[in-house]
């Protein structure tokens, strides 16, 4: 699989969100250099682990930088962030029952897709409120 290169299309214009961003990237390259690399299944668990608890550090933070500009979408954002997360919580179940190689090739995937999509379709529209609002 190839590693993942970040872009600067993939920023929205917001210093901390763009560098958690980036972080929850390396974490898949992390992720898939261990499955390429043959890594015992416990180092898979544990970046899988890591990147579950990053991902909820991250949402965190961003609804409450939302929160704290009066954002008009925090509702449907955090649905999002909350069908995000039972989605992963599910795919982490299978991980831990045993196929954790298979489970994290498709955790990979997924998170890949979704970060993706949400960064250019939803955390930009935040980004853009928050920047016109702070220059106000
Ligand atoms: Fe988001």
């Amino acid at each position: 699989m190839d590693m993942l290169v970040w872009e600067e299309g993939y920023k929205i214009g917001h210093r901390e969100m763009d560098s958690q961003h980036l972080i929850l990237f390396s974490l898949l390259n992390q992720l898939d250099i261990n499955i390429n690399n043959g890594m015992a299944r416990e180092c898979v668990a544990d970046v899988l682990g890591a990147l579950g608890s990053y991902i909820e550090y991250h949402f965190s933070h961003e609804e409450q930088l939302m929160a704290e500009y009066g954002y008009p979408g925090l509702e449907n954002h955090c649905s999002a962030h909350r069908a995000f997360i039972a989605q992963i919580d599910r795919l982490q179940e299978s991980a831990a029952s045993g196929g954790t190689l298979a489970a994290a090739l498709k955790i990979r995937g997924f998170v890949l897709d979704w970060l993706l999509g949400h960064i250019l379709d939803t955390d930009v529209d935040y980004a853009r409120f928050i920047a016109a609002a702070a220059k106000s």
